[in-house]
């Protein structure tokens, strides 16, 4: 039997009988809120803030509000199965954790990656360890336990550096690899230049880089400065869809590609051969354009015509993941709010972020009679 994600509230209401209530937030402005004061203003700056004035940003987030499910009643909607099949894997639930390259800052002890990982371990939502990580792919994998996990590729200049990441990440066990195209230079973000704030030009979150025998080849000492001033040569690749069949050369694993919202771009990728295609604009993190992702997400299902389509952008809440489904994502991923829910409370708190949106969702459904995911329609949503 699937799990049914909403019991979490009867812990929560029994622990209450107990006079125990929650010492983790149980909405997203408390979790935001919470996230600022426990992070350094530099490490929140840089989570927190996108690129211009962060309408595109604030865009993703409203875009939710444009739609409404509607309820359907006598249904008997009792158990409630939120499981998926992606690229071969039977999942208990759709939702993940997108890649955050500083994830890994986002801990009190510096150790975020690991603990987004044990996490995944202690609820069975994957993560897409970013490239840009405090520790090694490698020592990311092993605290995966039995769920799967996806490793994300920023495609560095050098060639033979790329084929050594994804080789590590075949041998470390990963499930997929997740190739973003939208970071290959790094957006227009005032809150961060206002500081000269850019952890990885500090020399943070590069040990994927550090630990790579290739990138040793290529750095020119072990000196900070070089090691930095070589990873700035290597990281962002402007791929063109000529670098396709390489990248798709590179491995037998699932391959998705990351930041595409035009039906054309969908079929490109198609025809060369991709797992799947990953709706996302980076969180408005890149280019203020305006489009929220998830005005792209229906042109994208259609195009990916059966091909699994993973979404992120501005999802909040239990609620966003039902509408993001309902639109036709395969699967959701979960950004922001899972590194609030780590600053704020570990790895514990990063369970209970992602606990309460599977909680949320699954109630949703419950309430309002839509039992299965493939309940979860175009037609199940309006728009108001
Ligand atoms: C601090 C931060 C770092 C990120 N780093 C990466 C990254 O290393 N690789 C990547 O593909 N996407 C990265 N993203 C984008 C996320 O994968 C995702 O697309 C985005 O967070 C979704 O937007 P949301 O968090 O507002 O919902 C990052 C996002 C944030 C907030």
């Amino acid at each position: 039997m699937s799990p049914q994600f909403g019991d979490y509230q009867f812990e929560i209401y029994l622990d209450g009988l107990r006079g125990v209530t929650p010492t983790q937030p149980m909405d997203f402005a408390t979790l935001e809120e919470r996230a600022r004061a426990a992070l350094s203003p530099s490490v929140w700056s840089y989570v927190a803030g996108g690129a211009g004035d962060e309408h595109t940003q604030r865009a993703n987030v409203r875009a939710f509000e444009r739609y409404g499910l509607v309820p359907r009643m006598m249904v008997g909607a009792t158990q409630r199965d939120m499981s998926v099949d992606l690229f071969g894997m039977r999942l208990a639930s759709p939702l993940f954790m997108a890649p955050v390259g500083v994830i890994g800052l986002c801990a009190q002890d510096g150790h975020g990656d690991l603990a987004t990982a044990r996490a995944a371990a202690r609820t069975g939502v994957p993560m897409v360890a970013s490239t840009l990580t405090v520790d090694p792919m490698e020592d990311v994998a092993a605290e995966f336990g039995d769920t799967p996990g996806f490793f994300q590729l920023y495609t560095p200049t050098d060639r033979a550096l790329a084929e050594s990441l994804v080789k590590r990440a075949e041998a470390a066990g990963y499930k997929g690899i997740v190739v973003t195209l939208d970071t290959w230079v790094t957006g227009w973000r005032p809150r961060d230049l206002a500081t000269s704030n850019f952890p990885q030009l500090r020399g943070h979150c590069l040990a994927n880089y550090t630990s790579d025998p290739r990138f040793q080849e290529i750095a020119a000492s072990t000196d900070p400065m070089d090691l930095v001033s070589s990873w700035v040569g290597l990281f962002g690749n402007p791929l063109t869809w000529d670098d396709l069949p390489w990248l798709r050369s590179l491995t037998d694993l699932p391959l998705i590609l990351k930041g595409i919202c035009h039906p054309e771009d969908v079929r490109r990728a198609k025809d060369g051969g991709v797992d799947g295609i990953y709706c996302s604009n980076h969180g408005g993190r890149q280019a203020n354009g305006g489009l929220p992702a998830l005005a792209a997400l229906p042109g994208v299902v259609e195009a990916a015509d059966g091909l699994p389509v993973l979404f992120d952008s501005g999802v909040r809440s239990g609620a966003d993941v039902v509408k993001a489904l309902a639109l036709g994502a395969t699967a959701v991923g979960v950004g922001r709010p899972y590194a609030y829910g780590l600053a704020v409370g570990g790895v514990d708190g990063l369970v209970h972020t992602l606990r309460s949106l599977l909680a949320e969702a699954d109630l949703i459904m419950a309430v309002d009679g839509y039992p299965t995911l493939a309940d979860l329609t175009p037609e199940a949503l309006t728009t108001v």
